[in-house]
């Protein structure tokens, strides 16, 4: 991404400024041949991911093409794949006779997972978050897979501890975030037993126009609704930053896997971001709670030694949404939750 847009006026330009890839992405794609496969294609990043290998694909000139691989329950994200030049497959990668007959592929992004749902419903979530991760492992063996994890996978640290590193513990709290250790855990499992190497991306909080925690923040502060500060700060990364830094991991994964955390630089201020907004939206924000001495937070350094900084700054991305906010522009109505201290989702 090289100029960034005063604002973002439609569905259209927001998903051409997300899936841009960066020079160092087409760089790396040249390279490439045969098949990328994408699971778990039809959730909120998935688009973004197939567009963004398609335009690094076709600015140089790789051979290489990509396949998306879903559930499809919602039939317009296939429909809007599919015109942005990924082939689709409709499968349930619960059933291990649809991995099986999967495609081959010569790398692999796995973007699957259950989060919201989950109290209640533990089962369901431990199953998806651990099964498909054994069935694919063993379908794709000795084939790179960049997998998305989570950042939640962490116990929260105190705030000026600078985040979470890749080496900290994972005993975090709740269902849902143990299951995302169970995750890791499977892949660690059968990396090591199938010789596949793997880059375990541990992200914080991807950030759309749509969704996202800065959204979230925005939404509440144009309804006058409280904003809880009890989780006072947060990690937020543009999600065309945080597809375009994963891609960038294909050449660090390897067995046993690397974890990564992907996420922006800075520990951002809750309080800080609604007054921003409320600066935008002409409102004073209104807030309940005090911001706890911990918080959700990762380290994002190695990253950032690897990749260089996010191109999108906070600041940007809150001027967008802002305008965003005040257009009128369409939300996913899927809020982050970010507040959430039980761990219960
Ligand atoms: N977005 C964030 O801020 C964020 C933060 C941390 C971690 N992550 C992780 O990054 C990954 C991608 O994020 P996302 O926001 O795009 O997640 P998402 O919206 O939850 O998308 C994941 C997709 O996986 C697919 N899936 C689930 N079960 C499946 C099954 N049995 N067979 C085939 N596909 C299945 C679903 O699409 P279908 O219904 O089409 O099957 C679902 O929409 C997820 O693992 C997520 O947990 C995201």
């Amino acid at each position: 991404m090289s100029l960034l847009p005063e604002t973002i006026d439609s569905e259209e330009m927001l998903d051409d400024v997300i899936s841009e890839p960066s020079e160092e992405l087409t760089g790396l794609c040249a390279g490439w041949k045969g098949m990328t496969a994408i699971l778990g294609i039809g959730g909120k990043m998935g688009l973004h991911m197939g567009m963004m290998l398609a335009k690094a694909g076709e600015r140089s000139g790789s051979s290489s093409d990509i396949t998306g691989i879903s559930r499809f329950s919602d039939p317009a994200a296939r429909e809007k794949i599919e015109t942005r030049g990924v082939r689709t497959i409709s499968a349930d990668l619960m059933d291990p006779d649809a991995v099986a007959g999967l495609p081959d592929a010569d790398r692999i992004v796995y973007m699957v997972g259950r989060k919201f749902g989950t109290d209640g419903s533990e089962w369901l979530t431990w199953a998806v978050n651990t099964l498909i991760p054994e069935a694919v492992c063993r379908r794709y063996a000795g084939t790179p897979i960049v997998a998305y994890s989570t950042g939640a996978v962490y116990d929260r640290v105190p705030v000026n501890s600078g985040g979470a590193k890749e080496s900290s513990p994972l005993t975090p709290l709740g269902e849902y975030a143990n299951s995302a250790v169970g995750r890791e855990r499977i892949f660690d499992y059968m990396s090591e037993k199938t010789g596949t190497p793997v880059c375990l991306v541990r992200l914080f909080y991807s950030i759309d126009l749509r969704y996202g925690v800065l959204r979230d923040i925005g939404d509440k502060v144009a309804a006058d609704e409280p904003i809880d500060l009890n989780m006072g700060y947060v990690n937020v990364i543009w999600q065309g930053d945080a597809i375009n830094q994963s891609l960038l991991a294909f050449p660090h994964c390897s067995v046993p896997p690397r974890p990564l955390n992907i996420t922006g630089p800075e520990i951002v201020s809750i309080q800080y971001v609604a007054e921003k907004f409320g600066e935008m939206l002409g409102r004073k924000p209104r807030f309940t709670g005090e911001p706890a001495n911990d918080a959700l937070l990762g380290d994002s350094g190695a990253a950032v030694e690897l990749f260089g900084p996010p191109e999108v700054s906070l600041d940007r991305m809150i001027i967008w949404i802002a305008e965003w906010i005040r257009a009128g522009g369409r939300s996913l109505n899927k809020p982050a939750h970010y507040e959430v201290r039980n761990g219960k989702y």
